[in-house]
């Protein structure tokens, strides 16, 4: 299965992509969790993203689509695999296609996450994430451990650097101009899938499976 997540920042791709990547065995793909641990290493990718992503801009395409193009050959995609925040503009789908007819490949379905604004802001500014394993929560949504640490492995949950309210009005504009114009390239393409993001994490994620389902 080859999938792509779309939606804006904050509508539940990282969320949806974790529990398809257990339902599926197949991997997730997230450039934003790629390019956050560049950041960490200080790898001169990082060094170059850091600015775009703090001010909640896009990365230039030709970072984003190397390190893709790089992830697709490895071994465990080829069994199918979920892009989580990739693309996010018209050229850097373009270059996906482009790849992927390389491999031999084509898209399945790309599963576009629908959300209110308003929820979105709700969503971001509650999010927290464990530092340690990554695994992500919502104070109020997906609530961690009674202790305030991660309910998986104890660590400590740190708030995304581009989750304050200036910057994430920034990225969904951005989104706005940028990504959404994906929606009718991909309905163009007949692949895409509206799904309402609108409900619980677990009627989201069943929502999607029976849209992958019906294929
Ligand atoms: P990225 O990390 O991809 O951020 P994003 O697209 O802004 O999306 P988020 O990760 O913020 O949201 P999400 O949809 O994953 O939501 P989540 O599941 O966490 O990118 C970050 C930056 O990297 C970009 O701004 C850019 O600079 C750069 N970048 C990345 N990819 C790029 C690319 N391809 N090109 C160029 N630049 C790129 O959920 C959010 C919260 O809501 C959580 O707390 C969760 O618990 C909660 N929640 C989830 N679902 C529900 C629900 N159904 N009900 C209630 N709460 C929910
Ligand atoms: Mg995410």
């Amino acid at each position: 299965m080859k999938l792509v997540l779309l939606g804006p920042p904050g509508a539940g791709k990282g969320t949806q992509a974790v529990m398809l990547v257990e339902r599926f065995g197949i991997p997730q793909i997230s450039t934003g969790d790629m390019l956050r641990a560049a950041v960490k290493d200080q790898s001169p990718m990082g060094l170059k993203a850091k600015e775009y992503m703090n001010s909640g801009a896009l990365v230039p395409d030709e970072v984003v689509v190397g390190i893709v193009r790089e992830r697709l050959q490895q071994e465990d995609c080829q069994a199918g695999f979920i892009l989580d925040g990739f693309p996010r503009t018209v050229p850097q789908a373009d270059e996906l296609k482009k790849a992927l007819s390389e491999l031999g490949k084509n898209l399945d379905s790309v599963i576009s996450l629908e959300v209110d604004t308003d929820a979105l802001v709700e969503r971001l500014t509650g999010r927290r994430t464990c530092g340690a394993c990554g695994k992500g929560f919502h104070l109020k949504f997906d609530p961690p451990g009674a202790d305030g640490r991660c309910s998986v492995c104890g660590g400590e949950l740190v708030h995304r650097e581009d989750d304050q309210e200036a910057t994430i009005r920034n990225r969904m504009d951005n989104y706005h101009q940028q990504t959404a114009p994906l929606e009718e390239y991909y309905r163009t393409e007949n692949v895409l899938q509206p799904v309402d993001g609108m409900q619980e994490i677990s009627v989201v994620q069943q929502q999607i499976v029976s849209v992958l389902q019906a294929d």
